[in-house]
């Protein structure tokens, strides 16, 4: 595998190789599932054009073409005087390299119920939420082609893998050889059974979150078999069994929004008894149909026969329930071995600046912090860098109509403010305590009644203000 590694790295077959050869065009239609742009722009035979069209686009290429390091892999197979792949080898983000299977187009027979998924979006964006902080023992839960190993390798002294599927475990451990990433230990078993009564640093899972009714040859990347958002919820309840003291944990996951529920109740509610703090937020919503559509396509049903009954009894599944849409988010706990533990459920649509990993333990000491901290009148607060102040009015008027208070870094959040937060926003740099401070401001452009420090938690929790 050292040997295919050089030989890859040699030829260019890199994250930067790959898209200055596809160029933008081609990149895009891929995205769209259009394979053609890109075998156009590989189409000369040399090296990395031809490792492309093995690799990433898995059409059959000439074995004269081929180095012996990719002929005596294990990854490809002879076909005639072609060679085919027998996986899909991509180069990844950290530098290393993912085998997975291929992902299926249109027209490809049906994906094999132990289909071990690619790195992709939600992969990415697991990653990219990831605390940057180095930890002693790491859990990847469900690690499919091993991903997530790639970029906790170096933060974490320890990485247990675990996941249901033997398949992925095979996979993940080629990915691994091949990104030069030792001492991994891959486990099978479902969910915690792996790990029973082990305490880790961080855990990570990009679970099979897809909320479908059970069906046979259901896909296990994707579909857990519990019965709706269950998988997610249960992996959120028996976390806390498995985190050191500070120990903390991201997740992505789905939940539905049921009618007559209010849905932060209903996650919320997954992690009100775990003990933990925990933040939520929520990236985005979909409606039933939208959701169905999606990952019918994930799995190259549209255009089969069986796709109308299918849709169509998926749609049927959610009717049943009562569910209006399906939310996607991240999912954040700490062990912070408090007893009055804090749970923040949002809704977070815009663009955050990434990667959250770099900043997501202020988040939650912020949420933390504004819940616990005692006596605020006394605390020295400092507003949070990168802070703007947006004041609309009327064009001659005076007095302002809004004052929003907007970040520019970390989650960018903005929030509309009064005049005394406004002019809070100005003085707040460590110096003075925050009761004193409202009372002058209180005096200069309050209504003359003094506000209540408390008030100023909520802007506190939401990273406007530091403590
Ligand atoms: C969405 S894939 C994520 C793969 C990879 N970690 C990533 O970030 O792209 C979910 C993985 O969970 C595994 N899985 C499914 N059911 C599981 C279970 N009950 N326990 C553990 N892993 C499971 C699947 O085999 C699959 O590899």
């Amino acid at each position: 595998m050292e040997r295919l590694r050089h030989h890859l790295l040699e030829t260019g077959y890199t994250i930067d190789g790959v898209r200055e050869r596809l160029g933008s065009m081609a990149a895009s239609a891929l995205a769209r599932e259009e394979l053609i742009p890109a075998l156009r722009a590989t189409a000369d035979g040399d090296p990395l054009g031809t490792l492309i069209r093995l690799w990433w686009l898995g059409v059959p290429v000439p074995a004269k073409a081929l180095a012996p390091e990719v002929l005596g892999s294990g990854l490809v197979r002879p076909d005639g005087d072609q060679v085919v792949a027998t996986v899909h080898l991509q180069p990844w983000q950290t530098g290393g390299y993912l085998v997975s299977d291929r992902k299926v187009r249109p027209g490809d027979p049906a994906l094999r119920p132990d289909h071990v998924v690619g790195a992709g979006g939600a992969s990415a964006n697991l990653a990219q939420l990831v605390t940057r902080r180095p930890v002693g023992r790491a859990l990847d839960l469900g690690t499919g082609c091993g991903v997530q190993v790639l970029h906790l390798a170096g933060r974490a002294e320890r990485i247990v893998a675990t996941d249901v599927n033997p398949r992925a475990l095979e996979l993940a451990r080629l990915s691994w050889e091949l990104s030069g990433v030792g001492d991994v230990d891959a486990r099978a078993g479902s969910m915690f059974e792996p790990v029973e009564g082990e305490l880790f640093d961080l855990v990570v899972s990009n679970p099979p979150f897809v909320i479908a009714p059970a069906r046979d040859g259901r896909l296990t990347y994707r579909e857990s078999g519990f019965e709706g958002d269950d998988f997610c919820r249960d992996l959120v309840r028996r976390t806390p069994l498995h985190l050191n003291p500070g120990g903390q944990a991201h997740f992505l996951a789905n939940w539905l929004h049921v009618e007559g529920e209010d849905w932060h109740d209903r996650v919320g509610g997954w992690l009100r008894e775990t003990g933990c703090d925990a933040w939520v937020a929520q990236r985005d919503v979909q409606d039933p149909a939208e959701y169905v559509e999606l990952w019918l396509k994930d799995a190259a049903e549209q255009g089969t026969p069986a796709y109308t009954e299918h849709y169509d009894r998926w749609l049927g599944w959610f009717e049943e329930r009562r569910v209006e849409g399906i939310g996607f988010g991240w999912i954040t706990m700490r062990n912070s071995g408090t007893l009055d533990p804090v749970v923040r459920v949002e809704h977070l649509a815009h663009q955050v600046a990434l990667p959250v990993g770099d900043y997501v333990d202020e988040v939650v000491d912020a949420i933390a912090t504004a819940h616990r901290a005692e006596n605020l009148d006394a605390a020295l607060l400092r507003t949070a860098e990168g802070l703007l102040d947006e004041r609309i009015g009327l064009p001659g008027a005076e007095d302002p109509i809004r004052i929003v208070l907007r970040q520019t870094q970390g989650l960018r959040r903005s929030r509309e403010v009064g005049t005394v937060e406004a002019a809070l926003a100005g003085v707040c740099d460590g110096e003075l305590a925050l009761g004193p401070l409202l009372n002058v401001i209180a005096e200069l452009v309050g209504d003359g009644e003094i506000p209540d420090s408390d008030a100023v938690r909520p802007l506190i929790a939401e990273g406007y203000f530091l403590l």
